[in-house]
């Protein structure tokens, strides 16, 4: 390189990036904050204070550079991955150093005059006027003190003829202590059975639960967008089921009464591909003889299943309780080359967020999925419920646990819907045969949890 040239570089460097540039408030993290923060941080919605102009956040300067650094806020588990999120929360490094950066060099205001605008942010259901309009019948109590709650509550439907789900977009009527809700649809008898024992319990905790006829449909987490399923797929709503919510409250220091109202988005016509799971290990785990001692820091379960047809995979998604750590799925192609399709490597069972890819990920034939779960049942685990540490079984319960990651694809070709079904199912039925062969009580346990 001519010296003329390594002046005329050296010149511009200074020029574009003056040696201290100052990182202020008004031109580099206000517009951060109000694209990555303030849609959940404003009046009305889930999160307990605004970050809406230069005040708010300077009063909790330390507290946001040190939820940014360790990635609690924005919530988002998941880890950049082998294809990329819709949507996807998670701060780009860039942004985290500018506001590390701006913390450190004690939170210069710059120029307010030219601070950015908020942005403009949805008011009334966001995807336009839904299909159906439904509301809870009745309102849910909500202390304002005391642990969080998680409630099965059903909303009839009585639907005369099957429909097909692309979009729910729940609106809470006290936003602040719906934290996230998990949609089902569940015939009618089934649904009249879980509200029945719900409304008789005392107990705060519901996770899942085996009913038959159960479907999932999705769910939404605080401050998510409602998304429309993507190229004309939609989740099957058949005649005579009910819708089931499941959800996590939390308890604000004022008594609140929840009353959602429910938009449902439907399909013109059937889709032309079926939608279904790949869940690893199998049933959350219950046929891994999940055995955690008190003080394990790393109890895995691993589980894998080779696609019997080309897939398309749309989304993934995780389900542990509170010690669940590690969930982890990865794609190993017929060529050899692994893909990561889900790295969590500090699960918060607060956010239970599905994580749909940007596009359709071709999976072919062949590809052989392999997931991983972890818990941490030591006490250094701040998120473990019990104190000390016990010995922790595969169940229902908050002190219990399950885990598993789930896959949602379609075929792609619909002609092969039963076999890519049966190899499946068969996965499932040789993964309990195994169990029973190690366990022969797990009979009586397969019995208990389908209710008869
Ligand atoms: C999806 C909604 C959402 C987004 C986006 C979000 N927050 Fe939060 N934030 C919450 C909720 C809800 C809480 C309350 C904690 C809880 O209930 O788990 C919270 C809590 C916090 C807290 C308090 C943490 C504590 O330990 O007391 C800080 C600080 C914070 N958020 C900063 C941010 C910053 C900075 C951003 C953007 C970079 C952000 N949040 C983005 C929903 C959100």
């Amino acid at each position: 390189m001519k010296l003329r040239h390594v002046f005329l570089l050296a010149f511009f460097s200074v020029a574009a990036f003056p040696a201290a540039a100052e990182v202020t408030f008004s031109a580099d993290v206000a517009p951060i904050v109000f694209q990555r923060c303030t849609g959940c941080h404003r009046p009305g919605e889930a999160a307990p204070f605004s970050l809406m102009s230069y005040d708010d956040v300077a009063k909790r300067g330390k507290l946001v550079a040190a939820v940014t650094a360790s990635r609690i806020m924005p919530p988002w588990q998941a880890e950049p991955a082998s294809y990329a999120y819709k949507d996807s929360r998670r701060l780009s490094d860039q942004e985290l150093a500018t506001i590390q950066e701006w913390v450190k060099e004690g939170m210069p205001k710059g120029d307010l005059d030219k601070l950015p605008a908020l942005p403009n942010f949805p008011d009334g259901w966001q995807l336009g006027p839904p299909d159906l309009v439904v509301k809870m019948p009745k309102g849910f109590h909500v202390p304002a003190e005391g642990p969080d709650i998680y409630r099965y509550i059903r909303v009839p439907l009585n639907l005369p003829e099957e429909k097909w789900v692309q979009a729910i977009d729940l609106r809470p009527s006290s936003r602040k202590v719906v934290h996230h809700v998990l949609y089902f649809a569940d015939d009618t008898e089934g649904a009249q059975k879980i509200e029945a024992e719900e409304e008789a319990s005392t107990a705060n905790h519901a996770s899942m639960r085996f009913t038959r006829g159960m479907t999932a449909l999705g769910g939404v987490a605080v401050g998510a967008q409602p998304h429309l399923l993507p190229g004309g797929l939609a989740l099957k709503l058949p005649k005579n089921t009910d819708l089931m919510f499941q959800y996590h409250f939390h308890p604000t220091g004022k008594e609140e009464t929840e009353q959602s109202t429910i938009g449902l988005y439907f399909a013109k016509k059937a889709p032309e591909h079926t939608l279904t799971g790949i869940q690893l290990p199998v049933s959350y785990g219950f046929f891994s003889g999940v055995s955690i001692a008190p003080g394990e820091k790393d109890y895995r379960i691993r589980d894998s299943f080779v696609l019997p047809v080309d897939v398309q995979a749309i989304s993934v998604g995780a389900h542990a309780h509170y010690i669940g750590k590690v969930m982890k799925m990865t794609a190993t192609f017929p060529d050899g080359s692994v893909k990561t399709l889900l790295d969590i490597k500090n699960w918060d069972f607060a956010w239970q967020d599905r994580y749909f890819f940007e596009e359709p990920i071709l999976l072919p034939k062949g590809t052989r999925l392999d997931s991983e779960v972890s818990w941490d049942n030591s006490d250094s685990n701040p998120k473990n419920p019990s104190r000390p540490p016990i010995q922790v079984q595969w169940g229902e319960q908050t002190k219990d646990e399950m885990g598993a990651v789930s896959l949602q694809v379609y075929p792609a070709s619909e002609a092969n819907l039963m076999k890519l079904r049966s190899t499946y199912q068969g996965h499932v039925r040789e993964t309990a045969r195994e169990r029973i062969r190690k366990d022969p009580t797990m009979m009586a346990k397969i019995r208990e949890i389908m209710g008869n």
